[in-house]
């Protein structure tokens, strides 16, 4: 069958914030050989492109100036379960969270933590999505891709994809280079929960080792609680990474605001809690214009109804801006802004 080529479509639905904007032409990819067709393809082959998978990490600023291509990759199957360890593999258009309940529901414990992420598998690791002290990078056991300058497919393991916080290498050298079709997860075997986030070991304090089912429900319940639903108020999840610092700056900080919330990392460096911060200069559930920062999680910009990217990307640099000049570090968005 020939590609399907669609054209002038709404991105609106197509976008976790919601903001209107339209794809000259979009495709819908549902295997590998569809992409290869496409790389193939005399007239389209060429063309710049935007891989879409669940849109809910991206801010549209204006019409992209490319060929959409909806990733509709599905297929979720266990390739082993032995001592040796588990691993699972999905199709690159299946939703995230539907991933993780599929799992459990097949007694396969091991990414709990990241329940009701919004997004799909293979945008899962473009952003190293995290949560709960668990990222997919610890879960990762290897993706397909195909290069869409020759059409290859490769197989990447992790030293290649070059996790980091909230980020990897199609992020950078492979941004718009390479199309993932399929994830491969390793679950961990033994299976214990991971409860060191402040938020669940609050939970379970005292208790007996919760099981991966009620490390699921507590998960769904806090982020319910603290995190707004795209499907209600348009958002793109925490809009600022939580910036690192050096041990001296941190401590410059905390000597003038005792109060702020960071995390030491292996490397001698500090997280700070950018919602924290955000917070501290006021600007929680503040609007501008049809955007505004969430009343519940600072780090949350949403779309009130009908914002521009420009409107949001407005907001996201006042709050940069504050930051700035109250505490001396900068902000980096989370998102990828076209
Ligand atoms: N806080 C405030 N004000 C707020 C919100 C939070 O002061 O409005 C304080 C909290 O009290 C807490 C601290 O800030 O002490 C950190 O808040 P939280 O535990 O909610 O986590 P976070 O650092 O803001 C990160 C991830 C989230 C992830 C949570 C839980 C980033 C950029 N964000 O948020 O990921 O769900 O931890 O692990 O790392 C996402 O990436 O889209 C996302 C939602």
């Amino acid at each position: 069958m020939d590609l399907q080529l669609e054209h002038d479509v709404a991105l609106a639905a197509l976008n976790s914030f919601g903001v209107a904007a339209r794809a000259a032409r979009l495709v819908r990819v549902h295997d590998a050989r569809e992409v290869r067709r496409l790389v193939d393809d005399a007239q389209l082959g060429a063309c710049r492109k935007l891989i879409l998978g669940g849109g809910s990490n991206l801010l549209l600023t204006r019409d992209p100036d490319a060929l959409v291509v909806k990733v509709e990759i599905g297929g979720m199957r266990v390739l082993r379960d032995d001592e040796q360890g588990c691993i699972v593999e999905a199709g690159a258009g299946v939703r995230w969270h539907e991933l993780v309940v599929w799992t459990l529901q097949q007694g396969l414990p091991g990414l709990e933590n990241l329940a009701l992420i919004p997004g799909t598998v293979g945008a899962a690791p473009v952003q190293n999505i995290g949560a709960y002290g668990v990222e997919l990078a610890d879960r990762f056991e290897s993706l397909d891709a195909v290069d869409l300058t020759t059409g290859r497919e490769v197989t990447l393991d992790a030293a290649t994809c070059r996790f980091g916080y909230r980020d990897s290498q199609f992020k950078h050298a492979l941004a718009g280079r390479s199309l993932i079709t399929r994830v491969r997860l390793r679950l961990p075997r033994p299976w214990a929960p991971q409860i060191g986030y402040a938020d669940l070991a609050r939970r379970f304090a005292g208790g007996a080792a919760p099981s991966a089912q009620q490390v699921f429900d507590a998960v769904c319940e806090i982020r319910r609680a603290k995190l707004p639903d795209p499907a209600v108020l348009g958002n793109a999840g925490s809009f600022f990474k939580n910036p690192v610092v050096n041990r001296t700056i941190r401590n410059e900080i905390l000597e003038e605001y005792p109060e702020i919330v960071s995390y030491p990392l292996d490397d001698g460096s500090y997280k700070l809690a950018a919602a924290w911060m955000i917070d501290a200069c006021g600007f929680k559930g503040r609007a501008l214009g049809r955007a505004a920062v969430d009343a519940r999680h600072a780090l949350v910009l949403v779309n009130r109804g009908g914002a521009s990217g420009a409107e949001i990307i407005e907001l996201a640099q006042a709050v940069r801006a504050a930051v700035r000049d109250k505490f001396g570090v900068e902000l980096e968005f989370e998102p990828v802004v076209v």
